[in-house]
């Protein structure tokens, strides 16, 4: 994982034939690039085409203008693979501005850009660790450069590092509360900062249903997830006079990496103690995750937890 560095080592470029940009803030890169404005593609018609082609793309332009004002920017944490991806995807099919960060896996945060342009949507990958306090604040000033705002907050970077109590070692202790809890307090007061001068905002922490109740092995894991759903809580009643509205999602088991590592005996028995008998798919968290973040019905919700575990607790 890269070591935190200062805003300014953020590393910008245009990979070839993409339009999307990757950004790396990882501080063994030392050479320091300017941020390129991001070009539109209707600029590049424009000065290939003639006169009613170019009325026409100036109309097209106003309507790109107007839609860059409209669409919501949205950071999502850990947006390379898994639930995040997920959530990246679905928010880009929704017109969102996305910005994909990741800690290592670049090609498929790029790969995730790419699809969100493919539908004709706007994202930007962002290498970064977010228990790292610079590598937040680059991430933020990333979203700002790019789309002159943060609209919405998305925590869901998140690791296991799971062992009984008795054998678990310090560090384990602590790289889960470093990026599961001290990340999202990061991150969340880096956005907080941006949505509460505009006096709006929505925040939604990614927790788990393991945050409600405890699980054998996971003691760490638990501790940073229910310390997410108190700080979703607190965060929610001082933010709520700014109109920033702040929920945590608590999802039960949900196919992806961090679920395939489960053994096959141990997921039998998890499937027999789940009420609808399967693991829940990264798109139905996700489907949850754009209510909160885009719904005007969402604006009355605040301070909540959203389990979403097919019925596990309950
Ligand atoms: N899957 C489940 O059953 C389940 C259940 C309840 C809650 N959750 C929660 O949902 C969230 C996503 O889980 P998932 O299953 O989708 O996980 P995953 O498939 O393992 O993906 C984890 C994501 O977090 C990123 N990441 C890891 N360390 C990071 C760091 N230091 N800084 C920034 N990003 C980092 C990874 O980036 P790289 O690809 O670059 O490593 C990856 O994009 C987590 O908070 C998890 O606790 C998951």
């Amino acid at each position: 994982m890269a070591a935190a560095s200062a805003a300014g080592s953020a590393v910008a470029f245009k990979s070839a034939g993409n339009s999307h940009r990757k950004i790396a803030n990882f501080s063994h890169i030392s050479s320091k690039v300017k941020l390129p404005n991001l070009q539109c593609r209707s600029l590049r018609l424009f000065s290939s085409s003639g006169i009613k082609a170019q009325v026409a793309t100036v109309e097209q332009m106003n309507i790109d203008a107007t839609q860059k004002v409209e669409a919501p920017v949205v950071i999502i944490t850990g947006a390379s693979r898994g639930i995040g991806k997920a959530v990246a995807l679905t928010l880009g099919k929704a017109g969102c501005k996305v910005l994909v960060n990741y800690a290592r896996s670049s090609k498929e945060a790029e790969e995730v850009c790419k699809e969100i342009e493919a539908f004709g949507g706007q994202a930007i990958s962002f290498g970064g660790d977010v228990s790292k306090e610079a590598d937040v604040d680059s991430m933020i000033k990333a979203a700002i450069d790019s789309w002159g705002t943060v609209d919405v907050m998305i925590n869901n970077a998140g690791i296991t590092r799971d062992g009984l109590l008795m054998r678990m070692k310090t560090s384990q202790w602590q790289e889960v509360i470093d990026l599961n809890l001290t990340g999202v307090f990061l991150c969340t007061q880096a956005a907080a900062k941006v949505m509460m001068k505009k006096r709006k905002g929505r925040i939604i922490n990614i927790a788990s249903v393991v945050g409600l109740v405890g699980n054998v092995g996971q003691a760490n894991y638990s501790a940073a997830k229910a310390g997410v759903i108190g700080f979703t809580k607190s965060v929610a009643k001082e933010y709520a006079s700014r109109n920033i509205n702040v929920n945590a999602v608590a999802p039960g088991f949900i196919a992806s990496d961090m679920t395939a590592k489960l053994a096959g005996d141990f997921e039998k028995k998890i499937k027999e103690a789940i009420p609808l008998g399967r693991y829940g798919q990264p798109e139905e968290v996700a489907g949850l995750v754009e209510f909160l973040a885009l719904n005007p019905a969402a604006a009355y919700i605040t301070g909540q937890v959203l389990t979403i575990d097919g019925g596990m607790v309950m």
